[in-house]
């Protein structure tokens, strides 16, 4: 039987629904949440994701500002324009868009955003904070920045019903934005978690148990068919430009006949994304008005 098509368009509408009830009550008193977005250079890709962010939160009604610096820009230039924004107060999220060109070194650029400001959740102070938390409910209890992707992967199995207690999630890819804290977050719903990468041995295999796969490593249509069990629950997290147009790591047409249910590229992972960023500004901007309050 075919599967169930997990849409990130229509949850992540229902989330921005959501949102835009608080930011309302914000606004009401004296509060507008804002983002900065950093974007260096002129990658074509990361142009379209960055405008993106802009559209989502004028949709929303959230203040945004977006800094385009030249590819050649100093890391020092880079480096104080963060500093302004960590000061200014009109901005809630501060989001440096990745991969920044060679000559800069991202992880100086990331430390460099005030934690409480880090809506991406990549600063070291955020990556601790959750990898420190054993509940996920306890993530949430205490309004802790969850990186964006894999964060908008749960709420994606979360909101379709998929018990992930006991469960055996396997993902493919060991990065930093999305495979290993992706991991974590499935932990943390009591998931038994295996990690595939490019070394992993009998990956077939591994892959074959799975009962939730994230699929997340950049290659075209990677997953296929024979890989899967009937019944599995994939998040496919690949964007990948090729000749026939935007496609997942997942042979989408022959394994949603295999799978129970499955996300689409585009309108899958991609809408949670920029979603749960707009979700982490609101939160960061519900603590200021608290520290007002
Ligand atoms: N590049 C690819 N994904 C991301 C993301 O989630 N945040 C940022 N800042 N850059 C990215």
């Amino acid at each position: 039987m075919a599967a169930k098509i997990i849409s990130g368009n229509e949850v992540g509408e229902k989330i921005r629904e959501e949102l835009k009830e608080e930011i309302n009550s914000l606004k009401g008193k004296g509060v507008t949440p804002g983002l900065a977005t950093v974007l260096v250079g002129d990658d074509p890709a990361s142009q379209v994701y960055v405008r993106n962010k802009g559209r989502a939160c004028e949709k929303l009604g959230i203040y945004s500002e977006q800094h385009n610096l030249p590819r050649d820009t100093e890391e020092t230039k880079l480096l104080e324009l963060i500093a302004g924004l960590n000061e200014d107060p009109k901005i809630h999220g501060i989001l440096v868009q990745l991969p920044l060109p060679k000559h800069i070194d991202e992880s100086k650029v990331l430390y460099a955003i005030d934690p409480s400001k880090d809506v991406d959740g990549f600063h070291p102070t955020n990556v601790g904070l959750f990898f420190t938390e054993k509940n996920f409910e306890d993530m949430i209890g205490k309004q802790l920045f969850l990186p964006c992707t894999p964060h908008g992967c749960i709420e994606l199995l979360q909101r379709s019903g998929v018990e992930l207690s006991g469960k055996d999630a396997v993902i493919l890819g060991r990065s930093n934005i999305v495979g290993k804290p992706v991991a974590l977050l499935l932990m943390a719903n009591n998931a038994t978690v295996t990690i595939c990468h490019s070394r992993t041995k009998d990956l077939d295999k591994i892959c074959q148990k799975a009962d939730v796969l994230v699929a997340a490593i950049g290659k075209p249509k990677f997953v296929k068919a024979d890989m899967v069990k009937e019944g599995v629950v994939v998040i496919d997290v690949g964007i990948n430009r090729t000749e026939e147009g935007l496609v997942g790591d997942v042979d989408f047409e022959a394994v949603k006949e295999k799978a129970s249910m499955i996300t689409p590229v585009p309108g899958g992972v991609g809408p949670m994304t920029i979603t749960m960023l707009l979700a982490n500004t609101v939160k960061s901007a519900k603590r200021t008005e608290k520290m007002m309050a």
